[in-house]
């Protein structure tokens, strides 16, 4: 076992240094990443097995996890919102499948997935893999579209961690009972990383280029929607986040936000063809075809504190009705 606290400190003095690479910096990100280098002791990647107290011959359970050690540490900005109790050792020292003691039994799902920021513990708050990326979604760039997509997670968002590329049985009973060879654990790590950058997405250009919302052109004149230039611009601002695009990896993942429930093959359903002009007392829970178009604009814009158009300002999107607008606003505002 490697000498953990004075690494730790160490490393602290070390990540100072890159300190503008962390997730405070709002800055815009540099043109070309600059590698990234190793401040800590640790693999540049590793396979997190699921390690349990009792023997596991058949090596059942969850898939084992590739996790990128170094972009982590690059960009959190201190060990110990990880490495909790000041120690680097493996998080399976004190939480296993079933729990432990010294982990006071949370189990390692919960350590990987509570979503909660546990208490403080001697000063340092735990923080599970995905309780941490659900904060991140709060980041402007990402707040926009997670303000508008309701969570699915099906088994692709389960597979982007719990996949390793190449994995044999005899390497998952090894990795469980802790006798995988390092140099075996690290190739298969690399192997799935590589694999992870740059799924396949649907562009832009695979969308049109402007389209003429009129479904319910009626008090109203229709509005024109810059198609293509909102989804190249919503993909430009995420493309250097390695979170987004490991998750963001079906290629319609990123259509889906405003084509949702339904499978983007050729042209997507019309809004309108699931969102009727009035509620279906059937279905309360459906907005209504006005409201769907308002929510999911306006949802999207106030997440991103986009600038222009101002929710408020309606001849923005509705063009060229000021007068028309402005006579009966307050009056259709609010009702059907
Ligand atoms: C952000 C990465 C991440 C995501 C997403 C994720 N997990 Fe995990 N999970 C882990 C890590 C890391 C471990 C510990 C290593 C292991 O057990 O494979 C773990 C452990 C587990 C365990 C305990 C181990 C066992 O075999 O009993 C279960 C169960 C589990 N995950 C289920 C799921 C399910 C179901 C989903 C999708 C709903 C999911 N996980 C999504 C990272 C993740
Ligand atoms: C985002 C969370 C996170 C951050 C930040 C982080 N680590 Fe880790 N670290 C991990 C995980 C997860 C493991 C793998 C644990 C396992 O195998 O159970 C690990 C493993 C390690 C190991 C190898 C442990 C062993 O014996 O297997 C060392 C050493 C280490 N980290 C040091 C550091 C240092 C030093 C820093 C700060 C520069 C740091 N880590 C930052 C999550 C993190
Ligand atoms: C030396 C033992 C030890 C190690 C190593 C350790 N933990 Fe913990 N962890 C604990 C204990 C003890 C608690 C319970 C804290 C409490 O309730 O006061 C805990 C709690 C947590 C929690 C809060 C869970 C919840 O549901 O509130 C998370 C998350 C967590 N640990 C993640 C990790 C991760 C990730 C690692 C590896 C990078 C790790 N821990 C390594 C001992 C450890
Ligand atoms: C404290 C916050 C935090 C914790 C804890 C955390 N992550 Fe991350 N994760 C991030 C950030 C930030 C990024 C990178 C965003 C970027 O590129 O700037 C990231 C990126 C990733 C990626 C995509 C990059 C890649 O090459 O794999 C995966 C997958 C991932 N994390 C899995 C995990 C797993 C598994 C754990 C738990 C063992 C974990 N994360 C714990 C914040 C966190
Ligand atoms: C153009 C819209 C869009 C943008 C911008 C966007 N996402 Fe997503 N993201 C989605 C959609 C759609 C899903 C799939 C939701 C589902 O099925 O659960 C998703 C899923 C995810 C998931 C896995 C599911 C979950 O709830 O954790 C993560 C992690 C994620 N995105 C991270 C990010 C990060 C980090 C950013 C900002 C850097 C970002 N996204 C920006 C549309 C977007
Ligand atoms: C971000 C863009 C956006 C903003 C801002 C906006 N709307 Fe809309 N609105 C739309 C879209 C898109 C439709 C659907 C257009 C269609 O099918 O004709 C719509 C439809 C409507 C409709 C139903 C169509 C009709 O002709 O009856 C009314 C009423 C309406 N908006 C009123 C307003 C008012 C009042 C405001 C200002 C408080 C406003 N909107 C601000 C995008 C916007
Ligand atoms: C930010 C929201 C958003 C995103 C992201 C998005 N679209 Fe759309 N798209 C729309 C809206 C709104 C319409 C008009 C729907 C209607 O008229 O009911 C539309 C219409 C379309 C149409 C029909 C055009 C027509 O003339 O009938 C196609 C095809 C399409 N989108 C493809 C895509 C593809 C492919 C992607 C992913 C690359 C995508 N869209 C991403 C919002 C979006
Ligand atoms: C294939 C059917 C279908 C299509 C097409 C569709 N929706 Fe939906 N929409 C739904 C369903 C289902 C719900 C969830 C509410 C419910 O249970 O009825 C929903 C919910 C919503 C909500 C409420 C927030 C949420 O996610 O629950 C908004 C806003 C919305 N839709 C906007 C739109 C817009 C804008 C379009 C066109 C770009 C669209 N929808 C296209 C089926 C559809
Ligand atoms: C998922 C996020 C998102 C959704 C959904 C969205 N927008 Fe936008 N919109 C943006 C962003 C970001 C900008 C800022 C301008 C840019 O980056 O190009 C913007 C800018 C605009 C502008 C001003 C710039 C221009 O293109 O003229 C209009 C008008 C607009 N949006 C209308 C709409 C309408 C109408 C809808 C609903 C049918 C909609 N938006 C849905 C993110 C979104």
């Amino acid at each position: 076992m490697r000498n953990g606290t004075t690494l730790l400190l160490l490393a602290a003095i070390a990540v100072a240094g890159v300190a503008y690479l962390t997730l405070g910096d709002a800055g815009p990100a540099p043109a070309a990443a600059p590698a990234l280098t190793s401040v800590s002791d640790a693999p540049s990647a590793m396979v997190i097995f699921p390690v349990g107290e009792k023997p596991n011959p058949e090596g059942v359970g969850m898939k084992p996890v590739a996790f990128n050690h170094l972009v982590h540490e690059n960009r959190i900005e201190s060990c110990e919102s990880c490495h909790h109790t000041g120690d680097t050792v493996a998080c399976t020292t004190c939480h296993t499948v079933e729990g432990r003691a010294e982990g006071k039994f949370v189990t390692l799902a919960q350590a990987m997935h509570s979503p909660n920021i546990a208490r403080q513990m001697q000063e340092n708050t735990p923080q599970s893999c995905v309780g941490c990326h659900t904060r991140q979604l709060q980041q402007q760039e990402c707040a926009g579209c997670h303000n508008v997509v309701k969570p699915a997670r099906p088994e692709t968002y389960c597979n982007t961690c719990h996949k390793v590329n190449g994995l044999t049985k005899a390497d998952m009973v090894a990795g469980i009972a802790g006798s995988l060879p390092d140099d075996r654990n690290a190739e298969l790590a690399a192997d799935t990383l590589k694999a992870r950058e740059n799924p396949t997405q649907l562009q832009p250009t695979d969308g049109p280029y402007k389209v003429m919302i009129d479904e319910i052109a009626d008090h109203y004149k229709a509005s024109m929607y810059a198609h293509r230039r909102h989804v190249a611009s919503l993909m430009e601002r995420i493309e250097d986040n390695s979170l987004a695009s490991a998750f963001h990896n079906q290629p319609t993942t990123l259509c889906s936000t405003c084509h949702h429930n339904s499978p983007l093959k050729g042209a997507p359903p019309k809004c309108g063809s699931c969102h009727p002009q009035r509620i279906n007392p059937a279905n309360p829970e459906r907005p209504q075809l006005k409201a769907a178009y308002h929510l999911l604009c306006m949802g999207c814009h106030k997440g991103m504190n986009v600038a222009r158009p101002l929710n408020t300002s309606c001849v923005t999107c509705h063009k060229h009705s000021e007068a028309r607008l402005a006579d009966s606003a307050a009056a259709t505002l609010g009702g059907e």
